[in-house]
């Protein structure tokens, strides 16, 4: 076994915003190199920046779980692999029907027609937050609910179900047993099954009423693949976006130069949300397994070998990131791969982007005495096996 191989994927982070210090071999021997997963097997780790959007973008890696050898990181992933994944699990061409179905819901121009109702939700919540703080929670008072409401509206999603669909996402991709993540998918079958049906009955305004009244009546989905696509929205509509809320506010509090920077000109609020994405890569393990056998790096990957590309290394490939352990505001054009990349690149970051300056701007314009309400590590965050993130956030202001 070499040094690499003996590293298991994925692992728990020691600080919320770095990667984890056992992955130190893998940015060592990059671009590509060797991991074991849970069950033992050896994979493949893509860590070069360059490898991996070569990687993403090639058609001989594919996305389908159900294929022998996809690389599964958990025994609850395992457990579920072939349970229907919309979009995320599929390859063209059905990836390309679904995707162009939904590419003029998230597109740039329709995102910006959305930002006034983000603010108004962004404004509501902090006059809450104050109404009844300090101190306050900041993931449950802020940072979840800023993208569950916004993903409810652009969906069609009644927001006064929240309580049910927060709860079967957590169980879903952090749930402690198997049991947990079969289910919620259940669960979150039934619901959006229901939804349909009476989007059927009666039409209301969202992109799942839109999806019913022209691809569904004609013929162009089917229920169970309609409740998949809405699955994937709703689940990655507002759990990302809510860890980078989270955990972009705890590192800015660990970063006091880099924030104060940030508050004394509002303008950079862009190019510090690009930096976050960059530095954070909460979605730190795509998974993919190879069809054909492909040459990389002067090494050949086989078909049916696993592929996994822990984004937090490929963000912070020294080659490309000048001291890639800086929080930097002004390192330009920055190609990360926080959003994946390819096919399969993020159709919500459009409206990600802005949630999070609008989110992160208000908050610290409104509450300019932000500070964390216990001493940092005192705060416990999410396992490695999932979107990283804060689990909670007690701050004061
Ligand atoms: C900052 C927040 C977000 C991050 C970091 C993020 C990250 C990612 C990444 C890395 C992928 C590619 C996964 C892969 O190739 O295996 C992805 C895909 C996807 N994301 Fe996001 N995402 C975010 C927010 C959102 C939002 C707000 C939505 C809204 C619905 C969304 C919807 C999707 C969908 C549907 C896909 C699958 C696209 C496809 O397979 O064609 N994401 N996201």
């Amino acid at each position: 076994m070499t040094e690499t191989e003996a590293v298991a994927f994925p692992q728990d982070r020691t600080c919320p915003y770095h990667p984890p210090q056992a992955y130190q071999p893998l940015r060592d021997a990059r671009p590509l190199t060797r991991v074991t997963l849970y069950d033992g097997r050896s994979v493949w780790a893509v860590t070069g920046h360059a490898e991996a959007r070569a990687l993403l973008a090639d058609g001989r890696l594919s996305s389908d779980r159900t294929t022998d050898g996809f690389p599964l990181p958990s025994e609850r992933v395992a457990q579920v692999k072939d349970r229907r994944v919309a979009l995320l699990g599929v390859d063209d061409p059905l990836h390309n029907v679904q995707r162009r179905m939904l590419i003029p819901s998230f597109s740039v121009k329709r995102i910006a027609a959305l930002r006034p109702r983000i603010q108004e939700a962004v404004d509501r919540l902090i006059d809450a937050m104050e109404e009844q703080g300090p101190p306050a929670e900041l993931v449950e008072a802020f940072a979840l609910p800023v993208p569950s409401m916004v993903i409810c509206a652009l969906l069609g999603v009644p927001y006064a179900d929240h309580d049910f669909f927060e709860e079967q996402s957590r169980r879903l991709l952090r749930g402690p047993k198997a049991a947990d993540v079969e289910a919620a998918r259940d669960e979150l079958e039934a619901y959006f099954l229901q939804l349909i049906d009476a989007k059927v009955q009666s039409p209301g305004e969202g992109l799942l009423d839109d999806l019913v009244a022209q691809q569904l009546a004609a013929g162009a989905v089917d229920r169970e693949e309609l409740v998949a696509m809405a699955t994937i929205l709703l689940i990655a509509g507002h759990e990302t976006t809510a860890n980078m809320i989270s955990l972009g506010t705890y590192t800015l509090l660990q970063h006091p130069e880099q924030f104060a920077a940030l508050r004394a000109d509002d303008g950079l609020m862009p190019a510090a949300v690009e930096e976050l994405l960059r530095f954070l890569s909460i979605a730190d393990g795509m998974l993919r397994v190879a069809k054909e056998d492909i040459d990389v790096a002067g090494a050949t990957i086989r078909a049916g070998d696993g592929v996994v590309f822990p984004t937090s290394l490929i963000n912070r490939d020294a080659d490309v990131y000048g001291e890639p352990e800086r929080l930097d505001w002004n390192r330009g054009t920055l190609h990360h791969v926080a959003f994946g990349f390819g096919i399969h690149q993020c159709l919500g970051q459009n409206l990600a982007r802005a949630e999070m300056e609008i989110a992160l701007g208000t908050l610290f314009r409104r509450l300019p005495g932000l500070a964390l309400a216990v001493p940092a590590d005192e705060i416990p965050f999410k396992p490695g096996d999932t979107i990283q993130g804060m689990l909670e956030l007690p701050v004061t202001w």
